[in-house]
């Protein structure tokens, strides 16, 4: 382990949920749960953290698979799914190489994440190959501000956010990242992530089908 995931990597994950909980509170705990009542099957969530959405997945799921390469965090996961009523598998991979066969999940759930995947292409296009034909992809993640003056903060401030935030990319497209993959996108909100710092405020929700 690195120096910088030793120290700050785990204050990170130890402070990650009272760090939020203001954001959770004023709209992202409900946007999730509302993300995450289509979640249907057998469904692989990546960069489960520290374990926020355990207990917002229907009855409707029937095998829960969570993927988190972070030791900090899949620690607090493991204590979280210890604790839930929930079974879930917990798989500590990157996203970009996920240990499973193809085409064998039904559902796939990313909250916050692909901003900070060190390769968000492969990991998408990792997700296309573990999620079978027509299957879903649910999704929240801030993204790149559509204005200029936003975006230009953004790219300003990407390098000491990154450290600040364990590796966030405050200025990425995720949304021509996923439009430029094997996933057909459908409705997605635009929106605010709520009481969170300027930079990471650009927010979007919504699914995409995986391509017949
Ligand atoms: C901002 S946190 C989001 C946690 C959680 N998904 C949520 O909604 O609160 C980003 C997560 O992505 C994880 N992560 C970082 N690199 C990853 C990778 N290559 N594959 C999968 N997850 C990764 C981090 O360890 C961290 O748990």
């Amino acid at each position: 382990m690195g120096l910088y995931e030793a120290t700050w990597g785990r204050a990170f994950a130890a402070t990650y949920d009272r760090g939020l909980k203001a954001t959770e509170e004023a709209g992202l705990g409900q946007m999730r749960a509302e993300l995450l009542a289509g979640a249907a099957g057998g469904t692989i969530e990546l960069g489960a953290g520290t374990g926020v959405n355990l207990d917002l997945y229907p009855e409707a799921v029937s095998e829960l698979a969570l993927v988190e390469p972070g030791p900090h965090m899949a620690k607090r996961l493991r204590a979280r799914v210890a604790a839930s009523s929930r079974e879930a598998q917990i798989i500590e991979a990157p996203a970009e190489r996920l240990p499973f066969e193809s085409a064998g999940f039904d559902t796939a759930v990313t909250t916050l994440v692909l901003c900070t995947v060190p390769d968000p292409v492969a990991a998408v296009a990792e997700l296309s190959r573990v999620l079978r034909p027509g299957g879903k992809l649910l999704f929240i993640e801030h993204v790149r501000a559509e204005d200029a003056g936003g975006a230009a903060w953004q790219d300003r401030l990407e390098l000491p956010w990154r450290f600040f935030a364990d590796g966030c990319h405050c200025n990425r497209d995720t949304l021509a990242t996923l439009a430029a993959s094997s996933f057909e996108i459908g409705e997605v909100e635009r929106g605010r992530t709520p009481k969170a710092p300027p930079i990471v405020r650009p927010l979007i929700r919504g699914s995409a089908r995986l391509k017949i």
